[in-house]
């Protein structure tokens, strides 16, 4: 069974001024225990939004407008208050991009442990000091922090150890499922890997489930077991990290394979995908990505894809699940 399943997901933006963006559109998927999925596309086009839907961290003016997100049973777009908070815990975690405020600057990282383990606390649990210390001390291990790091105050760090602290925050609560957002963005380039091999190694040894959100299609095919991909707000591609490096069936996919390069080519020819992406504040007519699509027909632009089986996984490609169909009948 799967541990996460998303029907007809919608999530807009919903200001008191300004225009309303329909920032995820009509998203289904599943995420299975243990697996590793990444979660790309370009800035703007509503991962970070979906991966808040996914771990219920969406705060106005965001709203899911329809839709359910079915977490270990229980529909987790609607939880609030204690039920929600109850559920976080063995449930799911949310790690911002480094330096996007996880951490709160005034308490050290021994209070922060404190401060999440007290709020998820059962109402008969009262942790004593030295059982927070010594708890977190385990968990600073767990990310390769010492056990020094506990009385340093978020400035005191850098950006990766940072990043550090933020997983083992998200680890307290021993979550089956740890939504990554941008992990290592805002990195130099040796700390992005060194925190990338952590994050890998505690899903190999832990199997909890792990969402990575990168807008660098490099950097999640090479942690990831699976690949979502996402364009104007939609999936649009939903394969195995394998298959898409040696096919896509998404010519948006393509043209992101061309633009990262595979590593394992004698000569890689970067390119740029030509065209502006789609705006979210508007209604989606036909396939959002036919503007700047070169195989795009007149059915495209009036008629919107469903995302259906192509190849080891998924795609919405109305002019690609035509051809399959035609060369399966020859
Ligand atoms: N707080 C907000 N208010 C209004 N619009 C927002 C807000 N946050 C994001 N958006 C809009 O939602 C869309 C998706 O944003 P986001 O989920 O952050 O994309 P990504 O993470 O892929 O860069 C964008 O068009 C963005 O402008
Ligand atoms: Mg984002």
């Amino acid at each position: 069974m799967a541990l996460l399943e998303a029907r007809g997901l919608n999530v807009g933006y919903h200001p008191d001024r300004g225009q309303r963006v329909w920032s995820v559109r009509d998203v289904d998927l599943s995420l299975e225990p243990g697996e590793f999925v990444g979660l790309v596309g370009e800035s703007g086009c509503g991962k970070s939004t979906l991966g808040f839907a996914l771990t219920r961290m969406l705060r106005p003016p965001a709203h899911i407008d329809s839709g359910s997100v079915i977490f270990d049973g229980t529909d987790i777009a609607t939880l609030t208050g204690e039920n929600l908070r109850q559920r976080r815990r063995g449930g799911f975690a949310l790690v911002l991009q480094s330096g996007m405020n996880a951490l709160n600057p005034v308490r050290s990282v021994a209070q922060q442990f404190g401060d999440v383990l007290s709020a998820h606390a059962r109402k008969d649990e009262k942790l004593s000091k030295a059982q927070v210390r010594s708890r977190g001390m385990d968990l600073l291990d767990s990310v390769k922090l010492l056990p020094e790091v506990l009385d340093r105050y978020p400035h005191e760090l850098s950006g990766g150890m940072r990043q550090r602290v933020a997983i083992a925050l998200a680890l307290a609560l021993e979550p089956q499922l740890i939504v990554f957002d941008e992990p290592t963005t805002a990195l130099d380039v040796m700390v992005q890997k060194a925190v990338m091999d952590t994050i890998k190694q505690l899903q190999a040894e832990r199997k909890f489930t792990a969402v990575l959100i990168s807008h660098d299609l490099g950097i999640v095919l090479e942690a990831t077991d699976r690949v979502l991909v996402m364009y104007g707000g939609r999936i649009v591609e939903d394969q195995p990290s394998d298959a898409l490096l040696t096919g896509a069936h998404h010519p948006y996919t393509e043209a992101l394979l061309r633009c990262y390069g595979d590593p394992r080519a004698d000569v890689v020819e970067l390119q740029g995908i030509p065209g502006a992406p789609p705006d979210l504040t508007l209604p989606l007519e036909g396939c959002s990505f036919a503007p700047r699509c070169e195989l795009a027909i007149d059915a495209c632009r009036t008629t919107q894809p469903p995302l259906v089986p192509l190849g080891e996984g998924r795609a919405a490609c109305l002019v690609r699940a035509q051809a399959t169909k035609e060369t399966s009948h020859v």
